[in-house]
């Protein structure tokens, strides 16, 4: 264990702070690591393995491409990648997709279409994107520029230009914010960096109306809160109103990389050939990976299993919120859920972790949970149990 530690240290760049955890295996929502010892996992590597780890259709599925046909460059066409295309398009308000590798490309897509749709329209002025507070939206210079947290942007300015910030759940923020120049709006349904923060039904409603008016596009970010998370297959379903553009990945190919932009026609016909494109992305092994994740979450209607597991689990929560004065308040939707304190959350989670429970926290006071939509009623309640225990040892309790 420790020479994968020390070489890390020596050969990987210092991005992460990993602690000394190496893991080696996993299994539904079973980790290991190199020293044999087992953790349950309330993460799923951060919403990317919603059917639990290693889940036997997706490894038979990867396992069977492998050895067929791993990759083939775009320029041909990819069944596997048409039938991806078509599933998503037709359990979604899209007509086409786009393939890539991650959410910090699938955002990049999502700004480039809506860029590229606004110039064709009404000329090379309109171009400005509204990101809101407490959005997170990945690492490349583009999606920093619409993470709100001035944190991530430390060092590596200037920052590309077109991007503004509104206050998250409120219209007149956005509203004062909006010119001639805005061609986008992009939103997370349930904010997952942030703090675990789902957008207020009357907020996004007012969000479509305006952006309707205007004809500014709607970009929803559910590369966190898709894919049956939240208790929908997507979060937007929570609110009655679709999208003209929504980017996924995480979940999509539950663990294998793949990242996609779904648009409506009018929307995705702004693209030509030479517009966009990437080496890896929509390639046959990782779409084999997440049709068959796909195919599972619908056949198996997942959503509904993350919706009662989820309500179940914020119940028990909510226990923890009466017993404690500095527990705040249990958010989220479905399976995506936080529990903000008031204190700072970290050392919870590493106590969680001496327990054999890996939580994480974010926005600095929320533990949050992201497991595998498979996880079991009696696993719920082992983790608010050690909560409680462990809320217990804290000074505030005493
Ligand atoms: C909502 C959201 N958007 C985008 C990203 C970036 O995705 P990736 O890390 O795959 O680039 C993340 C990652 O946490 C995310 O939660």
């Amino acid at each position: 264990m420790s020479n994968v530690v020390e070489d890390g240290n020596k050969y990987s760049m210092n991005t992460y702070n990993r602690g000394n955890m190496v893991i080696d295996e996993a299994k539904g929502c079973c980790l290991k690591d190199i020293e044999g010892k087992q953790y349950l996992d309330m993460m799923a590597g951060i919403s990317v393995c919603n059917l639990g780890h290693s889940h036997p259709v997706v490894v038979e599925a990867i396992q069977q491409q492998a050895e067929k046909l791993i990759h083939v460059s775009n320029l041909y066409w990819i069944p596997q990648q048409i039938e991806l295309a078509r599933l998503l398009v037709e359990n979604s308000f899209a007509d086409k997709a786009f393939f890539c590798n991650s959410g910090g490309e699938a955002n990049e897509a999502a700004i480039k279409l809506a860029r590229k749709y606004s110039y064709k329209k009404y000329g090379e002025k309109r171009n400005e994107i509204i990101a809101m507070t407490s959005s997170f939206h990945g690492r490349t210079l583009a999606t920093l520029s619409i993470t709100s947290n001035k944190k991530y942007h430390e060092g590596f300015g200037p920052m590309p230009e077109g991007f503004k910030f509104a206050n998250f759940n409120d219209i007149d923020s956005v509203k004062a914010g909006m010119t001639e120049k805005t061609c986008a709006i992009i939103v997370e349904p349930v904010q997952g960096e942030g703090g675990v923060n789902a957008a207020e039904e009357k907020f996004l409603k007012q969000l479509k109306a305006v952006c309707t008016e205007k004809d500014i596009l709607l970009i929803f970010d559910e590369i966190q809160c898709g894919m049956a998370r939240t208790g929908k297959l997507f979060a937007y379903e929570h609110y009655a109103i679709e999208p003209d553009i929504m980017s996924l990945a995480k979940a999509l190919g539950n663990g294998f990389p793949i990242g996609a932009v779904l648009a409506r026609g009018k929307v995705a016909s702004a693209f030509s050939p030479g517009d966009h494109g990437t080496t890896f992305g929509g390639n046959p092994l990782a779409c084999s990976a997440a049709l068959a994740t796909l195919k599972y979450i619908l056949r198996e209607k997942l959503w509904e299993t993350a919706a009662h597991k989820g309500n179940y689990f914020k119940e028990q929560l909510q226990k923890l919120v009466e017993k404690y004065s500095w527990v705040k308040q249990v958010k989220g939707k479905g399976l995506m859920i936080g529990l903000e304190l008031e204190i700072e959350g970290a050392p919870f989670v590493q106590r969680m972790a001496e327990e054999g429970i890996l939580i994480n926290c974010t926005a600095g006071k929320v533990l949050r949970f992201l497991p595998a939509l498979i996880i079991e009623e009696k696993d719920i309640q082992r983790t608010v149990e050690t909560l409680d225990k462990i809320f217990g040892e804290s000074a505030l309790s005493q």
